[in-house]
């Protein structure tokens, strides 16, 4: 191989989201605030609100099934997440049950708060390059949850990533970034606290200072924003000045974002996702992206977009995904964050409600602190 570039990056790519969303008219009224601060001021639409048959592990099988298509190549899965279910085992290990992954095969949880899938996907494109043939299952999946009436509730969501990683990918090849790590207090959640201890106006400070310190010109129309809140695009974009991107390229990266609230890890490639759904043809192009994950760690790359890109994504789908989800009224959004949060604290749980019939997956107990899944 002396000689010869091998390319190696995202050859499939999928997401989830759940199924019902809270609407931000909503939860401004309830809050007796002006929607236009939430629509205009933050940017977000609607958020995805988790079911009660789900967690973060039903929720990265969901994105990753539909495109583990050679299963017997995965060499490796890596679980990117800051709401992670155990200290010590790996969602992975369950994904790889659920998925029925053969061995051998690699498994790891990654955390550096919304970073680690990033860090992911460049850790499995070198693990792709020193193993000829070999590709890897990357997924983030994470619920983003503040608390009821606290200035972040406007900024929840949920949802996970799915890529695979490998040789001559068929989407996009991933090129080497630029990281820039300072230690700060931006954002945090400390073993203590069950949501984030978080200065988000800091945390802003902190993501421009890492933009500029990574950022690499280089002529893009597109450049995907890691978006705790969709209005977040629009402030990095204007760090940028001469570089930043069209109001117009801004709108499909932010298209996604809007409507499914933060997921934390997944929420730069919700910005691929809105690009790669909304222009017609990407072929060639060279797309910015840049992540940002608090504490911190920012990470400026690049991904070249392959020709026949197209054979691979599933726009439709995407956006049927999307658009089928079920409204919840205020009631129903807080019913189903205290399921949630009630149930994670269990160590004894049975599921007895009836999962929607579009689930695959479904988290059927947990039974002295171990996780039982079904696939539906
Ligand atoms: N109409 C239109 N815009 C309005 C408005 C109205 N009626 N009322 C307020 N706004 C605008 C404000 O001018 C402000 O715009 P700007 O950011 O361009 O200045 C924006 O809405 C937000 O208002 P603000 O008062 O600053 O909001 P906030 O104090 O409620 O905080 C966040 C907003 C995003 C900082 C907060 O939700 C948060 O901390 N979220 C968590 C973010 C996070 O997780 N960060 C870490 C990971 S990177």
């Amino acid at each position: 191989m002396k000689g010869i570039r091998r390319m190696v990056g995202i050859d499939r790519l999928n997401y989830y989201t759940p199924r019902s969303y809270l609407d931000m008219h909503t939860l401004a009224e309830a809050r007796g605030v002006d929607p236009m601060k939430y629509i205009k001021g933050i940017g977000q639409e609607k958020m995805s609100v988790i079911g009660p048959h789900e967690d973060i592990i039903t929720m990265a099988a969901e994105a990753a099934a539909p495109i583990c298509d050679d299963k017997a190549a995965i060499d490796l899965i890596i679980f990117a997440t800051e709401s992670g279910v155990d200290y010590s085992k790996a969602a992975a290990i369950y994904l790889q049950h659920l998925l029925e992954i053969p061995n051998p095969v690699r498994v790891i949880e990654l955390k550096q708060a919304c970073y680690a899938l990033t860090s992911g996907l460049h850790l499995a494109r070198d693990f792709v390059l020193s193993h000829p043939g070999k590709k890897a299952l990357v997924v983030s999946s994470d619920v983003a949850w503040y608390g009821f009436e606290t200035a972040g509730e406007v900024t929840q969501g949920a949802g996970a990533i799915a890529m695979i990683v490998s040789e001559n990918p068929r989407l996009a090849v991933v090129n080497s970034g630029t990281p820039y790590t300072s230690d700060v207090p931006d954002f945090y959640r400390p073993n203590t606290h069950d949501v984030p201890i978080v200065d988000g106006k800091f945390s802003i400070e902190c993501y421009n200072t890492a933009l500029k310190q990574t950022f690499t010109p280089g002529g893009y129309t597109y450049i995907g924003f890691h978006m705790p809140f969709a209005k977040m695009a629009d402030k990095a974009n204007r760090i940028l000045q001469d570089d930043a991107i069209s109001d117009d390229a801004l709108l499909h990266v932010k298209s996604f974002s809007k409507e499914i609230g933060n997921i934390y890890n997944g929420s730069l490639y919700l910005a691929l996702l809105g690009i790669l759904t909304g222009v017609g043809d990407l072929t060639g192009e060279t797309i910015g992206m840049f992540s940002y994950g608090s504490g911190s760690i920012g990470e400026f790359f690049t991904l070249d977009i392959q020709p026949n890109y197209q054979d691979v994504i599933e726009k439709d789908a995407w956006t049927t995904h999307l658009s089928s989800r079920q409204a919840l009224d205020m009631l129903g959004y807080e019913m189903a964050m205290e399921h949630f949060i009630k149930r994670e604290k269990e160590t004894d749980y049975h599921f007895s409600l009836t999962a929607p019939d579009d689930a695959t997956f479904a988290l059927k107990a947990i039974d002295n602190g171990h996780r039982v899944y079904t696939r539906l």
